[in-house]
């Protein structure tokens, strides 16, 4: 949700900042622009829509060679999206630019009170108040970080902003609170950044910014302070994936990339976390065992995909860990009342780690003291830091904004957490535990064996493009998969897709069934008849009813065939593993049908991969 990029060093400081802003596009579209600072002048270049009207406008124009500039790629929050409301904004005497992440929730009174003192402002943006606002410190004799310090105390909301000032050439200041902020680290260069994916070429040192800090950052060195200038403590590392990793690699889009990462991801994701004895070693996360014992209750919380990947969480925890679990859409959480206690395990699921809803979830529960263990694929990112625990996925950089390898990811964490848990408090259920460890170990290859016959569903994709609606149907931990293809299709098509427990059916989603509407459903293994033999039920009550059926079984599941008019073939696992295999033929067809459309699977319109704003 708006990515930014600051850069000072030796380098042409627009071709850094452009080529960064390139790897943060998944985080918004809405608009792009860079300023450069040269000759005691700021140049600022914008521009509505993705980054080539930026980089078209700097051809037909380029600014001057410059050594320190910052650049911004925007999901619009406030104001429509078009070149003026385009980032960054400068303050009415050209002196100091700006770009931003978040929300400034007082902004209405900012701008009411800037205006009584005299500034224009040719915005619709929270952002301009902010240049406006350090220009007036700096007029007062202050240098940017020390303006940027006094305005900081003035903001209410989330934010993240990156500032420079014409008469300041070899600085660049940046500026955090609950919006992601690094800073890379180079050789007489250094980089600012909502994601290290936009200096990895340059560098894989990185110093993660805590919450509300001041990082002034030249080219010989970075200072990082708390808003009110006392020296803060700050975290250096490795990032440990380089920048093949952040391109596409031979594939049209990040997403067929991220879909084809699918089985390295699980396999990395499991690796280490068994032991030679066959059982779970997840010391890692931060939480004693003896706390896991303690636990009375779980709670998870998450959006999107991964609020799909809680809800078949909720299913392995109830069934290996017995521990009453609910899952609840992290936005909706800490309006209600919810009962925590410190034997309440809050479990929040986000790839980014950064999602606002799912961080306000969290905080809400460790000021209710409940212990909260988040499950996050971006190291250091907000939600693990802010969590008693942590367990990483290790799907490495998601850049399409439809979550794919992150969410397969997602569920191997959950798995291995459940069964944690009932390895630690010693369930009913050890013999199958112990079997379930091993039979995790074998899941890449299952995910592998999906690719490796997915071409059919390429196909039937194609031949649904026109189509206007698909439904999705599922029962058990095949409820959340359903919902998982229809926000696919959603997200991707822009078609009216919908999932449903296959039981609902009849008190009320039937009624939508006509000729020839595509349904898919996803069919539990045999092993559980109670749920296999009554979904098969309601394919032929749908069939009988016109709509064309897409059936995806397990091989070997001769039952289904009479009433599909297309067999989707999954390996057969057991049904709680289920979703790892069947997922992958849904992601699959949301990209083909979307391609299909002619949409940009990558930067599917209106969304931003990581949501920082409420
Ligand atoms: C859908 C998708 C979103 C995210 C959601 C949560 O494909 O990607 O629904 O799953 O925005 O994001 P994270 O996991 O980063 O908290």
């Amino acid at each position: 949700m708006c990515g930014i990029v600051g850069y000072v060093g030796s380098q042409a400081a627009l071709d850094v900042v452009v080529d960064g802003l390139a790897r943060l596009e998944y985080r918004g579209y809405d608009s792009a622009g860079a300023a450069v600072l040269a000759d005691g002048k700021l140049t600022v270049t914008k521009r509505a829509g993705k980054l080539v009207n930026l980089r078209d406008a700097l051809a037909e124009s380029p600014p001057p060679q410059s050594r320190a500039g910052i650049g911004h790629t925007r999901w619009a929050t406030h104001g429509p999206p078009n070149d003026r409301n385009a980032h960054p904004h400068v303050d009415c005497t050209g002196a100091v630019a700006v770009v931003h992440n978040g929300i400034i929730e007082n902004f209405a009174a900012l701008r009411v009170e800037l205006e009584e003192r005299g500034h224009e402002l040719s915005s619709d943006t929270d952002t301009e108040a902010v240049a406006h606002l350090l220009e007036e410190e700096v007029t007062k004799g202050a240098g940017l970080t020390e303006a940027m310090r006094r305005v900081c105390g003035r903001l209410e909301g989330a934010f993240t902003l990156v500032a420079v000032h014409a008469g300041e050439p070899d600085l660049v200041v940046g500026a955090r609170r609950n919006s992601p902020l690094v800073v890379g680290v180079g050789a007489g260069e250094n980089f600012l950044a909502s994601d290290v994916a936009a200096f990895i070429a340059h560098t894989r040192d990185a110093i993660e910014l805590g919450q509300d800090q001041v990082v002034e950052l030249r080219p010989e060195g970075v200072t990082v302070t708390d808003f009110a200038g006392a020296p803060a403590p700050v975290k250096e590392y490795h990032v440990d994936w380089d920048v093949s990793a952040a391109e596409k690699g031979g594939h049209d889009y990040f997403m067929l990339k991220e879909i084809a990462e699918q089985p390295r991801a699980v396999a990395d994701t499991l690796l280490g976390r068994v032991g030679a004895d066959g059982r779970l070693t997840l010391d890692e996360m931060r939480l004693s065992d003896q706390q896991l014992r303690d636990v009375e209750k779980i709670i998870i919380v998450a959006c999107g995909t991964a609020y799909h990947a809680g809800m078949i969480a909720k299913y392995a925890i109830e069934h290996w860990a017995q521990i009453p679990c609910e899952v609840e859409l992290a936005s909706e959480f800490r309006y209600r009342d919810p009962i925590l206690t410190r034997t309440t395990l809050v479990i929040a699921i986000s790839q980014s780690g950064e999602t606002m809803d799912t961080l306000m979830a969290v905080r809400h529960a460790r000021e209710q003291r409940a212990n909260v263990l988040g499950i996050c694929n971006v190291n250091g990112s907000t939600i693990p830091r802010e969590c008693d625990g942590v367990l990483y996925t290790h799907a490495g950089p998601e850049i399409a904004v439809a979550s794919t390898k992150a969410f397969l990811t997602q569920l191997v964490a959950v798995y291995l957490i459940a069964l944690y848990l009932a390895q630690v408090r010693g369930t009913k259920w050890g013999d199958e535990v112990f079997a379930m460890i091993q039979l995790l170990a074998t899941m890449p290859e299952k995910v592998e064996a999906v690719l490796g016959t997915v071409e059919p569903v390429r196909e039937l994709a194609r031949s649904l493009a026109n189509e206007r609606c698909v439904l999705f149907l599922g029962r058990h931990v095949g409820f959340p998969v359903a919902l998982e293809g229809a926000l696919k299709l959603k997200e991707l098509a822009y078609m009216h897709a919908e999932g449903f427990a296959a039981g609902e059916l009849k008190h009320g989603p039937i009624a939508l069934i006509e000729q020839d509407l595509p349904v898919v459903v996803v069919v539990p293994p045999r092993a559980r008849p109670i749920l296999h033999d009554k979904i098969v039920s309601n394919i032929q009550e749908i069939r009988a009813r016109g709509a064309r059926t897409i059936v995806i079984a397990e091989e070997g599941d001769e039952t289904v065939a009479p009433y599909a008019d297309t067999l989707i073939r999954v390996p057969a696992v057991p049904t709680l593993l289920q979703p790892l295999v069947a997922t992958v033929p849904l992601q699959v067809f949301a990209c083909e049908l979307a391609t299909a459309r002619g949409h940009d699977v990558d930067q599917p319109r209106n969304l931003a991969k990581s949501v920082t704003v409420e």
